[in-house]
């Protein structure tokens, strides 16, 4: 019997949420907050999926499905039926085993069947915080799945302990955590699951997804107010300020976009060891301009402003990150801030009842 194990990051974007929207530019980064899943294949005649915390699914895998690359709606009523999931049904465990039996169905159907496994999911990304976790998700499966099925190649790892697939088994891998994320999300915009592919930053602009060929691995706080918001309200708002007062909106909307191009601009510079001090200065520079734009927008919530406030008191700059309206925020830490800095803006955060890590955005995927 094999086992595999394979793990896909989270993501955070760094600017142009919502203006992105509206066809400017966004920078989405990978967060090394990741999610993991292990598949052993068997010869029980079984498939058991165990999602810690939400679920332990079994099934006996029938006959081949489709092997269309597209989640028509009549598909995925059969599978809702075939798992007893209630129409309309929304929870986190009816879309992850609907994910689940979509990717297992069709990837066995597009070359051979897949044979018996057990498969274990685990994740450090909370759910429903913005942050990929459902992509996350649906990119381990679909590289799981497409190796256990021999679609790809199990990659050898390199002297260095990493591992990586070729660029072609990476696209089919993204193709198909895409269609998994449609389960799950409905439209999604494809970000997320390019970002859990392939790491590091994208560049998305006008429905385009460019990969940044090289950015620092920078530090952050990443801030979980647990304010739930919905990022449809928020995004349906933002259009309805524009559409009332276009000339005022219109040119906060382009000031976004531009602070994404600096941004990716700096990040290249640091890169090339260009006066980092200065960079760093101009990063954060732009995190506070770009929070004030969320704010203008309407995007704001008093638990940022908070967030905000309290890494201020330590010469530190935040933004939120996503839909806004409570949610998650970002706090950009510099090579030499010092522990101390980050432990107390930390107990800060804490007290006010966020959750709060500190980790890097930028790692492989
Ligand atoms: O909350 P998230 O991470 O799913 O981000 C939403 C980003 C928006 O720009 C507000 C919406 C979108 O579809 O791009």
């Amino acid at each position: 019997d094999k086992t595999l194990i394979v793990s896909a990051p989270g993501k955070v974007i760094l600017h142009g949420e919502h203006a992105v929207v509206h066809g400017k530019v966004a920078l989405a980064v990978s967060l090394n907050l990741r999610t993991y899943l292990q598949i052993g294949l068997c010869s029980n005649g079984r498939v058991q999926i165990n999602l810690p915390n939400i679920d332990t699914w079994i099934i006996t895998p029938g006959k081949r499905t489709t092997n269309q690359l597209t989640t028509s709606q009549e598909q995925v009523d059969k599978l809702r039926q075939f798992a007893g999931i209630p129409d309309g049904c929304v929870d986190t465990r009816s879309l992850a085993i609907l994910c689940f039996l979509y990717l297992y169905g069709a990837i066995s159907a597009s070359s051979r069947q897949l044979p018996s496994m057990e498969i274990l999911v685990w994740s450090e990304l909370p759910t429903g915080a913005g942050l990929g976790s459902s992509a996350a998700y649906s990119v381990c499966l679909a590289a799981a799945l497409l190796t256990a099925n021999e679609s790809i190649a199990c990659p050898v790892p390199e002297e260095n302990g990493t591992v990586r697939w070729a660029e072609d088994e990476l696209e089919l891998i993204n193709k198909w955590a895409f269609q998994g994320e449609k389960l799950i999300h409905g439209n999604p915009s494809g970000v997320d699951n390019a970002v859990g592919t392939w790491g590091g930053a994208l560049k998305y602009h006008a429905g385009k997804i460019m990969p940044l060929n090289r950015i620092p691995t920078l530090r952050i706080l990443l801030t979980n107010t647990k304010v739930p918001r919905s990022t449809k309200t928020l995004v349906a708002g933002v259009k309805d300020k524009l559409n009332k007062f276009p000339s005022i909106i219109g040119p906060i909307l382009n000031s976004i976009d531009a602070i994404s191009c600096e941004c990716e601009r700096t990040l290249a510079a640091i890169v090339a060891g260009d006066s980092t001090e200065e960079s760093y200065a101009v990063l954060e520079e732009l995190i506070d301009i770009n929070q004030h734009h969320l704010n203008v927008i309407g995007v704001g919530h008093s638990s940022l402003d908070r967030l905000c406030q309290a890494t201020a008191l330590h010469s530190l700059h935040s933004k939120l990150t996503g839909a806004g309206g409570g949610g998650c925020g970002i706090t950009l830490l510099r090579p030499d801030t010092s522990p101390s800095v980050v432990e107390a803006s930390k107990r800060a955060l804490n007290d006010m009842g966020y959750d709060c890590w500190e980790t890097n955005i930028g790692g492989h995927g």
